[in-house]
């Protein structure tokens, strides 16, 4: 089964410290309208300085190795995480009491709703398929979380994919149109990840790792971020 941990954590967030029957259908609703007045779907919520999106992989399955196009084809949940700190509805009595016990911690929204960042996968041959509902997860301090599970095809040298070293496949992410000084991408050493990976009886997979890099092009004096995501994978002898 792939299902988003996130998605199981936040499930206890909301209903794990406050009492079941206090969340109702009518506090959701308020909230959703406070995030819906403050929305601006088009706009990136910045506000002076670069605007931190976090982005993880949980890596479920690697479906194809074409040698002779030179293309990978997995499936994977990417974890996209950033703030909007004008959703947040902590400072709003009516929405929030300190110390009250039925607060609402976090609610699922249509992301159609919000804006969200523009990260693709600079190698993939096409876009991505979605295979989960376009839904994202809202929090009181205006965070949000979209987990789009997806199955994605990219482009991969694959000479030594028969070596016993077998051969590193990047799978290359950035924003489209934002630059660093307006998207800061940022990922941890273990944001690849492996919960849900079902093994394979004709692949290896050797190891995951991240790399982040800033490059910057004799065009322009901006930072253009990139979060590398590494697969060491290898043919089943
Ligand atoms: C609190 O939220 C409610 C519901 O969206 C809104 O009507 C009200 O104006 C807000 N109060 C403040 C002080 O922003
Ligand atoms: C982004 O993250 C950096 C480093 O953690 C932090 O110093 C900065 O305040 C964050 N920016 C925003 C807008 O939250
Ligand atoms: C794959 O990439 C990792 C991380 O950069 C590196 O440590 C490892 O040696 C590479 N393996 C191969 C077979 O290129």
């Amino acid at each position: 089964m792939v299902r988003s941990l996130f998605f199981a954590c936040t499930y206890i967030f909301i209903y794990g410290n406050s009492v079941w029957a206090s969340v109702s259908t009518e506090a959701i609703r308020q909230r959703m309208e406070w995030v819906r007045e403050n929305a601006e779907p088009a706009l990136i919520p910045i506000q002076g300085e670069p605007l931190n999106v976090s982005l993880a992989l949980d890596l479920s399955a690697i479906r194809e190795v074409d040698i002779s196009r030179g293309e990978v084809e997995i499936l994977a949940v990417r974890n996209i995480g950033w703030k909007n700190p004008s959703f947040s509805w902590l400072e709003n009595e009516s929405l929030y009491k300190k110390n009250g016990d039925n607060n609402i911690h976090s609610f699922s929204m249509d992301i159609k709703n919000l804006w969200t960042p523009d990260i693709v996968a600079f190698n993939a041959v096409h876009a991505p398929e979605l295979l989960s509902p376009p839904i994202a997860n809202v929090a009181a301090d205006g965070a949000i979380f979209y987990a789009p599970n997806e199955r994605i095809r990219f482009r991969c040298k694959l000479g030594s994919f028969e070596s016993t070293e077998g051969t590193n496949c990047t799978l290359k992410y950035g924003s489209w149109t934002y630059h660093g000084l307006l998207i800061h991408l940022t990922a941890n050493k273990n944001d690849f990840t492996k919960w849900n990976y079902e093994e394979d009886e004709r692949f290896d997979l050797l190891g995951t790792y991240v790399e982040s890099e800033t490059k910057y092009y004799p065009c322009c004096t901006e930072p253009y971020p990139d979060v590398k995501f590494i697969l060491n994978i290898r043919k089943k002898s």
